[in-house]
């Protein structure tokens, strides 16, 4: 990760500013890469965690597919270089350009999430003369256990085909030329660290895909969605998820049929590690029953403290230890109390420019960052 050495090398150091460190990005991803090509299992990128042109250019040369969510995820994922044939496309509300779009590019597979969406993509394939492969999102009503707005595969929430409307979908599919049946998708959830969740999607995938077989119908590809999470407590370069686990659960525990691919669609566990967000110290300000340090990084720039409660290590890269170590609420500068990114945060005494990392906020950072408060734009630097 970076040293206060190699951050303060780099000259006149604007904040806020993330920090991508790229070794640490192509370690992570070659972790990932070993154990899943133990299985023949192939990974696609999901480009929503993070989608800086660098990034993107990194994971794309070590030769991931990518999972994108919108017609623009589909384009910048062309220009970066993914394969068009690996591009796989989800969200329940594709857009009618959006398919379009997709459907010009000649994508691996449209994760279809509802009949209507289905009709659509047929009616417009018609139109273009262009044929579209679909692979079908079930939910398969399995708790990610997770935090509840990152909980996608259970009955009550909106992703996926109904399983009482398959027999429909592949109905239309068949009356449809240019529909072509790839597959099933799944995906119940984001950073989950309880890795048995993903022995009860095996479970469930295991019935499906027997479902399907049974009624005659070739499945190409099971597609098990992404999720794996990361230890938030640890140093970044520790806080490699648990690749060798994850594929391991599904090598035991899914039956696949004979030439059966598989596929994921990893986001946070490939890139989270890799990202800081640097930030100086604008004013302490010691209350009476607290004591605030005021960053001039706030929600705008890392949203997930304020959106999730979720835990980022930080950091103070001047000093690391300390005797006198002081608590702080460290905040940030935007007119919303929930602009917090840590309470009663044990750090050496900091002081007016203090330099301050918010550590694993590689995935889901950037890519959730806005102008609200009219901000400035973010600053960027990369170890190369
Ligand atoms: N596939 C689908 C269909 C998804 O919806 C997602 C994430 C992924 C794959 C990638 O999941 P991952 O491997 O990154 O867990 N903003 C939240 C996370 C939202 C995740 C949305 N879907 C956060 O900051 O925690």
């Amino acid at each position: 990760m970076f040293t206060i050495e190699n951050i303060k090398a780099l000259e006149k150091l604007s904040t806020p500013a993330y920090v991508y460190d790229l070794p640490l990005l192509r370690k992570n991803i070659s972790v990932a890469l070993n154990e899943s090509k133990k299985y023949g299992y192939k990974i696609h990128y999901a480009i929503k965690a993070n989608n800086n042109p660098r990034i993107l250019e990194e994971i794309q040369k070590l030769g991931l597919g990518a999972d994108c969510v919108s017609g623009q995820e589909i384009d910048l994922a062309v220009r970066s270089g993914f394969k068009t044939n690996e591009i796989v496309f989800a969200g329940v509300g594709k857009t009618d350009k959006e398919i379009q779009t997709a459907l010009k590019h000649q994508i691996f597979a449209f994760n279809v999430e509802s009949v209507q969406e289905l009709e659509v993509i047929g009616e417009w394939a018609l139109v273009l003369k262009l044929p579209a492969s679909i692979a079908l999102r079930i939910n398969p009503n399995v708790d990610a256990k997770t935090h509840h707005y990152i909980t996608t595969g259970l009955d009550e929430n909106k992703f996926g085909v109904l399983s009482h409307e398959l027999d429909r979908c592949l109905e239309i599919i068949k009356e449809n030329e240019y529909l072509n049946f790839k597959g099933l998708h799944f995906h119940v959830g984001s950073q989950i660290m309880d890795l048995s969740v993903f022995r009860r999607l095996c479970l469930k995938v295991n019935e499906w895909n027997e479902w399907f077989y049974e009624r005659g119908v070739e499945v190409p590809v099971l597609n098990l969605g992404g999720g794996l999470g990361v230890n938030y407590e640890k140093a970044d370069e520790e806080a490699i998820a648990e690749f060798e686990a994850f594929f391991a659960i599904f090598n035991q525990f899914l039956e696949p049929k004979e030439h059966q691919e598989i596929h994921f669609e990893l986001g946070r566990s490939l890139v989270a590690s890799c990202g800081s967000l640097l930030s100086r110290v604008l004013y302490i300000k010691n209350g009476l029953k607290k004591n605030f340090a005021i960053l001039d990084a706030g929600m705008t720039e890392l949203l997930r403290p304020a959106l999730y409660q979720a835990f980022h290590k930080i950091e103070c890269l001047d000093e690391r230890e300390s005797d006198n170590m002081v608590s702080y609420d460290v905040v940030g500068p935007i007119c919303e109390s929930s602009d917090c990114f840590g309470k009663e945060v044990l750090l050496p005494e900091l002081k007016r420019g203090s330099l301050m990392a918010i550590r694993t906020a590689g995935a889901y950072g950037e890519v959730m960052s806005s102008r609200y408060n009219l901000r400035e734009e973010l600053t960027f630097y990369f170890k190369e």
